[in-house]
Order: structure tokens, then sequence, then C-alpha cells
């Protein structure tokens, strides 16, 4: 049994999917492993460390492998060197993008997305989105710290008292909880707003108030899988007049609202942009699926007046040593359940719940029913 660990091609993409700790792991389940060249670099991990962890390092790594171990989705190049029937293991963004799928499926892969976890006890050490996104949560905290001209904690000195800064958060999922957490810690004022229920205890927990609109739709807006439907357009209206009142006396807002397999929802407006202080920052966490805030530019800085919106890709990956940790285990505990131990070969069991809804493609066909009615 043949593991290949890629290197990236997408040169905004610093993570890596193993670490020498996943691959010790993964040969003690019976496979060889090969790790790309330069492979981990970006998040810090030298392929020396990878070698004494017992890999094999290749210029291209993949030809032969059973179980190909990718952060992305790979490109049609990529795939063009796996093996047919081969494994691969990758995080697909497979929305909107069913072209690439069938793509997968005509090269005879079986693909997996490690973003469609079923939000199940058994598959938690798998949930790539929590890892990734809690991380994700802390840094849109320190990235506004960082384009905030002022301090967050409250400062009592001799040449007087500096307030604290108000930090409110937008959608207080994994990422939000996180992000309250880490603005609690440096010693915000935090208020945080969600359609979920269940969010408000969870909010309230941290030490931060929760602010929304309570209504019907609200108590029903969770869907089974945990996560939020799309809000009627009467919700939207009264949240964002709720939003309008709350938004104009923060400091520093961090926007984090998704909705699977849709545009995330869009939650400020320019106006209320406009009526934040100057010297107000905004982080869109939602921005690669379209943005909470208008007026957020991908991958920049935006400034509108004096407000400035923080716009990032990738920002999991702007701590990738910790990024990749956390993914590389996310991976290494999925590849677990595809192995029979004691043969010490690939046993995969088409009817698991986790293989299930993580099942993109498979004997040239896509076979998720999500996507595979639209290709
Ligand atoms: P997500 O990344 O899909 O969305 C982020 C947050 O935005 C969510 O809390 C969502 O309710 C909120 N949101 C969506 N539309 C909104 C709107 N119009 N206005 C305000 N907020 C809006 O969600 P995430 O972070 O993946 O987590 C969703 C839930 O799943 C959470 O309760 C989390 O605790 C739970 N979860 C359960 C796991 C398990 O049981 N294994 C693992 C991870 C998370």
């Amino acid at each position: 049994m043949r593991i290949a660990v890629a290197r990236e091609v997408d040169a905004n993409e610093p993570r890596v999917a193993a670490t020498p700790e996943t691959v010790k792991k993964l040969r003690s389940l019976g496979a060889s492993v090969a790790v790309a060249r330069g492979a981990g670099l970006a998040s810090g991990i030298p392929d020396a460390e990878f070698e004494s962890a017992g890999a094999e390092l290749g210029a291209e790594v993949g030809r032969d492998a059973d179980i190909v171990l990718k952060v992305r989705r790979p490109t049609e190049e990529e795939m063009a060197v796996y093996r047919k029937g081969a494994l691969v293991i990758a995080m697909m963004d497979p929305y909107g993008n069913e072209a690439a799928l069938a793509a997968m499926a005509r090269a005879g892969l079986v693909g997996f997305a490690m973003e469609l976890m079923p939000r199940i006890t058994r598959a938690q050490s798998m949930d790539v989105l929590s890892s990734q996104a809690n991380l994700a949560g802390y840094r849109a905290v320190i990235d506004a710290a960082e384009q905030y001209g002022r301090a967050l904690p409250m400062m009592m000195t001799a040449a007087g008292t500096v307030p604290a800064a108000k930090v409110f958060v937008m959608g207080a999922g994994v990422a939000g909880l996180q992000a309250i957490a880490t603005a609690r810690r440096l010693g915000a004022v935090v208020t945080a707003t969600d359609v979920r229920p269940a969010a408000k205890e969870q909010v309230e927990s941290l030490g931060a108030k929760f602010i929304a609109v309570e209504d019907e739709e609200f108590r029903q807006a969770e869907t089974a899988a945990g996560y939020a439907k799309e809000m009627s357009k009467e919700y939207q209206v009264k949240q964002a007049a709720l939003v309008a009142e709350h938004i104009k006396k923060q400091d520093i807002v961090i926007t984090t609202a998704l909705i699977p397999g849709r545009p995330a929802p869009r939650l400020v407006s320019q106006a209320m942009v406009a009526s934040m202080r100057p010297g107000s920052v905004i982080v869109d966490l939602a921005v690669e699926r379209g943005g909470n805030v208008e007026g957020v530019r991908p991958g920049e800085v935006a400034r509108v007046g004096e407000v400035k919106i923080v716009g990032y890709l990738n920002v999991a990956g702007r701590l990738a040593a910790s990024a990749s940790a956390l993914y590389a285990r996310n991976l290494l505990n999925f590849v677990d359940i595809l192995i029979d131990k004691k043969e010490k070969k690939l046993a995969v069991d088409w009817d698991d719940e986790i293989i299930r809804a993580t099942l993109l493609t498979r004997d040239g066909a896509v076979v998720h029913p999500n996507f595979k009615a639209k290709t």
C-alpha cells in the first residue's frame, strides 16, 4: 500500500497534507509514504524531517500511489499522473465546480471531499472545516488587531485611560466562537450574532453578549446537519435593521457567516460600513464564498472612507504550520478507517456513513447525490 503526499501547485497554498508525525503513523498502518520534495517548506517542514520520519522523497510522487493526500483538488495535469483507481483525498471545493468533478471521474480517480464530512461524533477528528475554521477565527482577530490603530484592551495609565475596543462577531460557528474567545483574551468588549438559536448559549458562555432577531424563523434556522439555512427576505430586513443600529458603535467587526453550498449571506451593506467610526476595521472571513460585507475585495485590504475591510484569502493558511498539523491529523484519521490493520491493505467500506458522505467520484462517474445530477 503506497501513499503519496503531493506538493501543492497553487502558489497561494502554503499548507501540506502530511507532517512527519502523520507520516510515521501512516507507516505504522502498513503503508509506504512518498512525499514530494519541498511539499512542507511553506509550512516550516524541511524535506529532511519527512525523510527522518521514514518518507521517500521524490520530484513527482503519486504515479504508483494507492492513496494521494492533498490540500486542494488536483488540477487536470496532476490527475493525469495518478493511476486509475487511486484514492485522492483533499478539500475538493465541490460546489460550483461540477466540471472539475467530472474531469476527476473521467481520470478514473476515487475522489473524497473532506469538507463534506458528516458532523457526527465518530467523524469529529476528521472534520477539516472545524480544524481550519478554528485557526481562521483566531487569525481574523490578530489580523484585525494589526490593522486597527488602537489598543484592544482597556489600559489605565498615568497618562490617561485607553478604552477597550468593541468587537462584533457575525456568525458564531466554529470560526466565530474562536474569534470571540480570542478577542476576549485580548481584552475587547465582545458582542456576537447568529441565526441559529444554539449559538446564543455558546456565545454567552464565552463572556460575550448575544444580539439577534429571535423570532419564529430563528427558532427553526438550524438544519439537522447543524448548519444554518438561508433566511427569508423578511428576516434579512429585520436583521439588517438590528445590525445597522449596532454596527455604528463597533470598532472591529469580524464576519464568518456561511451557508453550505450557497453564496455567503450579505450581512453588512455599504451604508453600514460608512456608518462606522474612522479607523474601524472589518475582517470578512466569508470572502471566498462572495463575502458577507459589501465592498470586500478578495486578497486585499480595501478602504471605504476611513474604514478598512480585510479580505485575506486562505486565512487558515496564514498559520500554515498549525493549519497543516491539524489538517494532516484529520487526513490520518480518515485514512485510518480505509485500511484493514491486520492485513495492512486498503479495505474501503463503501456503505460506511463517512465514506458515503465524502465520496465524490468512483468507477468513472460522479457518484455523490449532491453533484451527480448536475454533471
Ligand atoms: P459555517 O461555517 O457553515 O457558518 C458559520 C456561522 O455562520 C454558523 O454559525 C451559521 O449559523 C452562521 N450564519 C449563517 N447564516 C447567517 C446569517 N444570515 N446571519 C448570521 N449568522 C449566520 O458553520 P460552522 O462553523 O461550520 O458550524 C455550524 C455548527 O456546527 C456549529 O453549531 C458548530 O458547533 C457545529 N459543529 C458540529 C460538529 C460536530 O458535531 N462534529 C463539528 C463542527 C461544528
